[in-house]
């Protein structure tokens, strides 16, 4: 599968429906099947940051984007929502997500547990209304995921938790030029 074929099938599916756990469901199929076919990213996109985890364009949208995020090995991202749906494969290397129940209130944010995505899976990773995980990359490799988000996630106000206490701080990720 090209590139094309792939963000071709998705913005049919995103225009079929409003439905999150429909439109994440059959967006993962295609994302399998992307990473499947052999599918080989601009080398430009791939590119760590010492300092912390990139988010590069792959494809902006209007009401959906692809994007490209790069880990080194060890970092990690905070504790973070996304206000949207969201499909994660993994290009290369491994992440180990651990997942936190959405909260309604206040206090200390509840754990769901953990799993490790390594390359060739794909997973649903966010419905806007169970969206809170954190990400660890754990690979000697850089952790490389292709990731597809029913908004801009560069620019969209999503939250990020501090898990012992739940106190929430907004912030908008931005896009990091290749
Ligand atoms: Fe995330």
């Amino acid at each position: 599968m090209n590139l094309q074929t792939f963000l071709d099938d998705v913005a049919s599916i995103v225009a079929a429906s409003d439905d999150e756990n429909e439109i994440t469901k059959r967006v993962a199929e295609r994302l399998s099947a992307l990473l499947d076919s052999g599918y080989r990213l601009p080398r430009e996109l791939t590119r760590p940051s010492p300092d912390h985890h990139v988010n590069y364009p792959l494809h902006l949208a209007s009401g959906w984007c692809v994007a490209v995020v790069v880990w080194a090995p060890g970092q990690r991202t905070p504790v973070h929502g996304h206000e949207t749906w969201g499909v994660v494969g993994i290009y290369s290397g491994a992440e180990r997500e651990i997942r936190y129940a959405k909260p309604t209130g206040p206090g200390p944010l509840v754990e769901l547990g953990e799993q490790v995505f390594r390359r060739g899976e794909v997973t649903v990773c966010c419905t806007t209304d169970d969206d809170v995980h954190s990400v660890v990359a754990e690979s000697d490799e850089p952790t490389i995921g292709i990731h597809v988000y029913g908004a801009d996630i560069g620019t969209v106000e999503r939250r990020r938790y501090d898990p012992a206490t739940g106190e929430v701080q907004w912030f908008a990720g931005g896009w990091h030029t290749p």
